[in-house]
């Protein structure tokens, strides 16, 4: 059985301080919920101080991006070894990347390799604009995305890595896909091109998440969809009541 994960993607918020407070506070609400991988993606800054208060707690830390080159020329950015050590997890390829600071399909490849050869767990990010939605494209594209980022992987390292679906019109909008939507791509898009790349067995365990206006309103509706394994969070992730309450659902519908 595929373990969950409630993965927090912080972007652009929280100072060292703001950061630290709600790691401390994510820790006394969910240090005890085993049953679920807990995950907190604050900002690259924030992530010495995160990493120290989460010491010794069953909470991982995760990075919202990084280089794939090992070191050089590349002003403003950060390499998979500087992160190694700090975190186990990095989002790649989020779409908000993608748009605005022009990642391609393949520098999300190239991160993805660069991340794992690392030993950093990707959570990388598909999904469809509200265009594409619109125009029937959502399978064609999402299923092309994921093909991309995995171009060049062995089965060992895609089950290595966690896949997030987050439609562009769900993302920060408070429109969530229903849980229906949700699980038919996650199941019938992502974990379908899996099992067409890698077979029956990679895609049973790779690990595929929702995102996209997920909250502690919709995630037992969610976490209760056979294909969909969790949740990467962007704005409910920025309370510890509301992370606090995903958490604690997911533990309850995995029990
Ligand atoms: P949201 O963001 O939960 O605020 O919609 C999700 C994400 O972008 O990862």
């Amino acid at each position: 059985m595929r373990k969950p994960m409630m993965a927090g993607n912080w972007k652009m918020n929280k100072t060292i301080g703001e950061a630290v407070a709600l790691a401390e506070a994510i820790r006394a609400a969910v240090n005890d919920v085993n049953n679920v991988d807990r995950v907190v993606c604050p900002p690259f800054v924030d992530l010495p101080a995160v990493q120290a208060a989460l010491a010794g707690s069953n909470i991982a830390v995760g990075a919202q991006n990084m280089h794939w080159a090992a070191s050089g020329a590349y002003t403003g950015e950060v390499s998979a070894d500087m992160l190694k050590g700090l975190v186990q997890y990095v989002i790649l390829g989020h779409s908000e990347r993608r748009q605005y600071f022009a990642e391609t399909d393949e520098t999300v490849n190239q991160k993805t390799k660069a991340a794992l050869a690392a030993g950093l767990t990707p959570i990388v990010c598909v999904g469809e604009s509200l265009a594409q939605n619109e125009a029937g494209e959502t399978q064609s594209f999402v299923s092309g995305q994921v093909r991309a980022a995995l171009a060049g992987l062995s089965a060992e390292q895609v089950q290595a890595l966690v896949i997030a679906y987050e439609p562009i019109w769900a993302i920060g909008t408070g429109r969530s896909a229903t849980s229906q939507q949700a699980n038919d791509i996650c199941g019938g898009v992502v974990r379908a091109t899996v099992r067409d790349l890698y077979g029956e067995a990679v895609a049973d365990n790779t690990r595929i998440l929702y995102g996209g206006s997920a909250n502690d309103k919709n995630i037992r509706e969610l976490m209760e969809q056979p294909d969909i394994d969790g949740a990467l969070i962007g704005g409910a992730a920025l309370k510890v009541e509301s992370y606090g309450e995903m958490v604690r659902v997911t533990g309850e519908v995995y029990a």
